[in-house]
């Protein structure tokens, strides 16, 4: 090897600290830089999301029915699964309504004909709450406030549901 070619002590150290520092600055920004652009895109892509809930239009019936189905929720860097319900059926008019199941007294879970006493009714086991079929809350029990509505679309006749919505005219 020619004298030219040759790398002095000096240059070998210069070389390889500024690549190791380079390969040092790189492993802070890289995940720092990821950290504060992330979310941003994450919630777009997850903003307004329908999910299908793997029931058919044609399987929706007159009788309310519960359909149980998982959302992935993104909270900063926490990612997890959630549990969503929801009452599904077709009004007298054929059109599907799909309601939220939590109570607008405190939260409880309601059912359909829930009680012997009170056919054809939503009802809250925590503290007798009542809702006709339509969803709206029966005069003079707890809940003040009609179920909440999911939003829905149907798509290649498959059920798709969002968010739930507190109703107009609550
Ligand atoms: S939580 Fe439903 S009636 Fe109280």
């Amino acid at each position: 090897m020619s004298d030219k070619n040759k790398v002095s002590r000096r240059q070998f150290l210069n070389y390889s600290l500024t690549g190791l520092g380079g390969f040092m600055a790189a492993g802070v920004l890289v995940p720092n830089l990821r950290f504060a652009v992330d979310p941003v895109f994450k919630k777009q892509s997850a903003a307004g999301g329908f999910v299908n809930v793997s029931l058919s239009v044609d399987d929706i019936t007159d009788e309310p029915q519960r359909v149980d189905w998982e959302v992935e929720q993104v909270d900063g860097w926490y990612e997890s699964d959630i549990n969503r319900t929801a009452w599904v059926f077709k009004d007298d008019d054929g059109d599907i309504q799909a309601f939220s199941p939590v109570c607008k007294h405190l939260g409880c879970f309601v059912s359909w004909e829930g009680s012997d006493d009170h056919p054809d009714e939503f009802f809250c086991p925590c503290h007798n709450g009542r809702y006709y079929k339509d969803g709206t809350n029966v005069p003079h029990t707890p809940p003040l406030a009609p179920l909440d509505v999911f939003e829905q679309k149907v798509e290649n006749g498959m059920l798709f549901l969002g968010e739930a919505k507190q109703r107009e005219e609550a």
